[in-house]
């Protein structure tokens, strides 16, 4: 049977900050780079998808909005920046990207409140980044690009982000839409196309990844491979609490995701880091989820942290296994 008919790429919204890879046309393959982006983009050129081409397609363009973050949210432009039509546009594109998982946003006045308070892992990582003025930084498995906007606040040459879920992708595009930062870019990837861009990343940020991973060692390597001879990697993980060497490998789910491969200790999870190759991995963060940090909102309104933890015991899962941490990591690539 014939599959459901695609869209021409012509038709995605377009990155009004153009292509990087015109840029970098010296440094990356961008012939191969070009031929992954149209193979890995068939899920956002679904039918599915139109409406929210065509909401995207319709928006008002405007220039010089003030684009930032005020109290953990990211902000794009102010109320008096829109009219009534647009604000209403811009009102049922929010509801049209429902769920929100990763932010908070505040576009145009409108808050976004997502089911992650992504701010609160930004604090947690922000002090690890060193400069990063003129650096090229990748964020792999981006989400909807709430982070790579605190990261373009850095003053970085590139913010590549990449992310083969369809919903972000068009949730990163509606708020770039307006934001139109120069430097922020997202393409449809995963991990597994980190190769294609050889020591090329001076930061690789790979957070909420890995334990989804099947081959945790091979993703690391992977990253390796993308980052520069002594270039930095953070690496944000589920975890599970403990001293010992070891990861958890749930039988079916792990609070209710059946997509949880290995919840690693946090010396369990510098052991994979220094295994794949990576030198002076240390741990920065330990942290218990909280119902601050993941929980049910207007914008999800799914099942969040109060339903996958055991209610008679927050220490674990409602499937038995120890309760999620998060952990953070940073390790360097040595030199060659
Ligand atoms: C738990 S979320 C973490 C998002 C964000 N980095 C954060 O820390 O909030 C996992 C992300 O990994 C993405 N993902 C799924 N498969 C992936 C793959 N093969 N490579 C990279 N990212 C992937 C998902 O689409 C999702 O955005």
């Amino acid at each position: 049977m014939p599959g459901p008919e695609l869209c021409g790429q012509d038709r995605l919204p377009i990155n009004p900050a153009g292509d990087y890879l015109e840029q970098f046309a010296g440094q990356l393959d961008s012939a191969a780079i070009r031929r992954e982006r149209i193979k890995s983009s068939r899920k956002i050129r679904l039918p599915f998808w139109e409406p929210h081409r065509k909401l995207i397609s319709s928006l008002p363009v405007l220039s010089d909005l003030n684009v930032g973050s005020r109290a953990g949210s990211v902000v794009v432009g102010s109320p008096e920046d829109l009219d009534s039509g647009g604000a209403e546009a811009v009102r049922e594109g929010i509801e049209l990207l429902i769920p929100w998982r990763k932010g908070p946003w505040e576009l145009f006045g409108q808050r976004i409140e997502s089911e992650w308070r992504s701010d609160l892992k930004w604090d947690r990582v922000a002090p690890l980044l060193g400069t990063l003025k003129n650096r090229i930084v990748a964020d792999i498995g981006c989400g909807n690009g709430y982070y790579m906007y605190r990261l373009a606040e850095l003053g970085p040459k590139l913010v590549l982000g990449m992310d083969p879920s369809d919903r972000f992708y068009y949730q990163f595009q509606f708020v770039q839409h307006f934001a139109r930062s120069s430097g922020v870019h997202l393409e449809p990837f995963g991990v597994q196309h980190a190769p294609l861009y050889p020591d090329f990343f001076d930061l690789v940020l790979c957070m909420g990844v890995i334990y989804h991973r099947p081959d945790p060692i091979g993703m690391l390597k992977n990253l390796y491979r993308c980052t520069r001879p002594h270039g930095t990697l953070i690496l944000e993980s589920q975890a599970i609490a403990g001293e010992g060497d070891f990861a958890l490998f749930p039988k079916e789910r792990y609070a209710k995701a059946r997509n949880v491969f290995f919840v690693p200790t946090a010396n369990c999870l510098l052991n994979f880091v220094e295994r794949a190759g990576f030198c002076d991995a240390q741990v920065y963060s330990i942290e218990r989820v909280t119902f601050d940090e993941q929980r049910r909102t207007k914008h999800a309104r799914f099942e969040s942290l109060e339903d996958f933890l055991d209610p008679d015991d927050l220490d674990k899962t409602i499937e038995g296994y120890p309760a999620p941490y998060r952990v953070i990591v940073k390790a360097t690539k040595p030199k060659k």
